[in-house]
């Protein structure tokens, strides 16, 4: 059975790439074959994966809109047992032309027929909004994990990824479920680290807090060297926290 995760929260820059591209290669390592689908037009996770945007006939943009085949829109990575969807700006327009269509959002779900069946694991990496393309992964889904840093402003964001999953399992995906709350820049020694991480467990049970990921210069200079964690710096803290989320994702 594929596993189809997908890594969201609104907020900017809160780890959602960083988690979705360092967990496919953990994942890879321990025998999985992994499919990485990049649904940002930043193209940030093709980036950190080593490939260049928009130099592709095709990509996701490609892919949603019907213009390309699933088959052409897959590629081999240079990590093995990661493949990729690429992004790149092109998919702007998809937002732009389709959002005034209600059922644009599972276009993204209806193209991903028989040839993923052969990856253990889809992984999606959204924007920082709340829009089309991120209700796109949603529908597409079922387990999401939101990466978060443990901030008192961020708990409204968490609160409407769990809005965003309650309408998108209504309308289209009931499989769709909050698996899990991913603690980035962690530091769990501070105060309000502690307030807020009571504060989830209260509210999501103790299951739905997974291992935090800590602050690591390794992991902020690893995408400018088109690496993974594993491959730029294998013993910093960085990896070892991405592998120990990893684990603990892979024995659900
Ligand atoms: N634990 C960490 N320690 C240090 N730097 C990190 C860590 N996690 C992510 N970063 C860096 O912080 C920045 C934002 O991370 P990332 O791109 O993963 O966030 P994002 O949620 O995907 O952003 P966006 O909302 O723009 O898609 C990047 O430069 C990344 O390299
Ligand atoms: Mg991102």
């Amino acid at each position: 059975m594929t596993r189809f995760i997908v890594f969201a929260n609104r907020k900017g820059g809160c780890g959602k790439t960083t988690t979705a591209v360092n967990v496919a290669h953990a994942l890879a390592k321990k025998g999985n074959s992994v499919l990485v689908i990049d649904t940002d037009p930043q193209a940030h996770a093709t980036i950190s994966l080593g490939i260049v945007p928009g130099i592709r006939s095709a990509d996701i943009f490609h892919l949603i809109t019907g213009k390309s085949p699933l088959k052409d829109v897959i590629i081999k990575t240079h990590i093995d047992g990661v493949s990729l969807i690429p992004s790149s700006r092109y998919l702007l327009s998809f937002e732009t032309e389709f959002s005034s269509q209600k059922e644009a959002a599972t276009r993204l779900s209806k193209r991903l027929t028989k040839g993923i069946r052969r990856f253990n694991y889809l992984i999606f990496d959204p924007p920082p909004t709340a829009g089309l393309l991120t209700i796109s992964t949603l529908a597409a889904a079922r387990e999401v994990y939101v990466p978060m840093q443990m901030h008192f402003l961020n708990l409204e964001g968490l609160a409407e990824m769990v809005r965003m999953i309650y309408d998108v399992s209504a309308a289209w995906n009931p499989d769709l479920r909050l698996t899990g709350i991913i603690p980035t820049f962690f530091n769990k020694n501070t105060r309000i680290a502690k307030e807020i991480t009571d504060d989830v467990i209260k509210h999501f049970g103790k299951e739905s807090l997974f291992p935090g990921i800590r602050m690591n210069i390794s992991l902020t200079e690893a995408p400018g060297h088109g690496k993974s964690i594993f491959e730029y710096a294998p013993g910093s803290a960085g990896a070892l926290d991405y592998m120990e989320l990893t684990d603990q994702i892979d024995a659900m």
